[in-house]
């Protein structure tokens, strides 16, 4: 399936306006049909271009024939630009079948592997892609957390920006994602005083003027959120986010691509826990799914607002 039969855009012209307007484009993860259909309705209500970010894990989870079909359902019109993204590919084998059954942007993330074989695995998703006018997004430097639920990484480095230049010119990369201080999942701080990496990434600026550069695990983590999931009988603690002024800093140095997934599984936590509680007597899931697919939508507006700067760019 080609992906303008989906109404899908690739990145290229996104980030082009991003880094040009200063804002950052939203990638959310999607796993189902109620963080597709709050992804895009926040998407519509405040104009914003979105990426809808699969995992591999999380493709697995739906098919491929069904994440297909419901974005088909999706009915995406031309004045929407929404890009279909495999989010943390781990292999080219991954990456080409992504495009093959309908994305318009891929991650190959062989971040974990030596320069050079990082190098040579993502030049091969670069020409495969290329063919296709797909966009591809590829990492240097890894990040610490859950990266996919097969994976846990404890060890983090920052990305070394004497490498950047050489990266992208050996592999035709069409956007980097960098690793400046932040990490997947809700726990990605020590200390609330830890700040990002703003001189590496001020640094990397410097060396790449006028090229996309991606934050993953940029969620905020919202502590009325967990409040809410602790109230209801959830029990996370320690949980400690990127604060929106610091996100906001970022999207005025290039970075045109913010990951978000954490904040959003939150928020579907969230509203499930205080619905059934609230609503002891409810078994109809329609009611319960769509507390969440609420809560989830306010969440992207919101962040799309405060956060990316991304309203009304499309
Ligand atoms: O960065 C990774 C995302 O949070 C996806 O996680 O593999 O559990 O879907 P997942
Ligand atoms: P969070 O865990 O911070 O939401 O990061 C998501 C992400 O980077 C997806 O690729
Ligand atoms: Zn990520």
């Amino acid at each position: 399936m080609k992906y303008t039969k989906l109404g899908l855009t690739n990145t290229k012209q996104m980030f082009q306006d991003a880094l040009t307007g200063r804002y950052a484009v939203p990638a959310f993860n999607i796993y189902n049909m109620e963080t597709l259909m709050a992804v895009l309705s926040a998407a519509r209500t405040t104009h914003s271009p979105v990426i809808l970010g699969v995992s591999e894990s999380a493709l697995k989870y739906m098919g491929a024939d069904m994440l297909v079909g419901m974005i088909g359902g999706c009915n995406i019109s031309p004045d929407m630009q929404i890009a279909l993204h495999l989010d943390h590919g781990n292999s080219v084998a991954a990456c080409q079948h992504a495009i093959e059954i309908g994305f318009s942007s891929v991650m190959i993330d062989a971040s974990k592997l030596p320069f050079d074989e990082n190098v040579k695995l993502t030049k091969q998703v670069v020409d495969f892609a290329h063919k296709h006018n797909v966009s591809v997004e590829s990492e240097l430097g890894t990040l610490s957390g859950i990266e996919d639920e097969n994976t846990f990484g404890t060890q983090s480095s920052y990305t070394n920006p004497s490498d950047v230049e050489r990266f992208v010119q050996l592999t035709d990369t069409d956007s980097l994602a960098i690793a400046i201080g932040t990490s997947h999942g809700a726990y990605k701080r020590t200390a609330p005083t830890q700040e990002l990496r703003f001189d590496i990434l001020s640094e990397i600026a410097k060396r790449l003027p006028d090229f996309p550069l991606v934050l993953h695990g940029a969620s905020s983590i919202p502590t009325d959120l967990v409040n809410t999931i602790n109230e209801y009988g959830g029990n996370l603690s320690g949980t400690l986010g990127i604060p929106s002024t610091q996100l906001r800093q970022a999207t005025q140095m290039n970075i045109c691509k913010i990951n978000v997934d954490s904040d959003l599984r939150l928020g579907f936590t969230a509203a499930v826990r205080q619905h059934l509680a609230q609503n002891p007597n409810n078994f109809n899931p329609r009611e319960i799914l769509g507390a969440a697919r609420e809560m989830m939508t306010t969440i992207c507006i919101n962040e799309i607002r405060n956060i990316m700067g991304s309203e009304n760019k499309r």
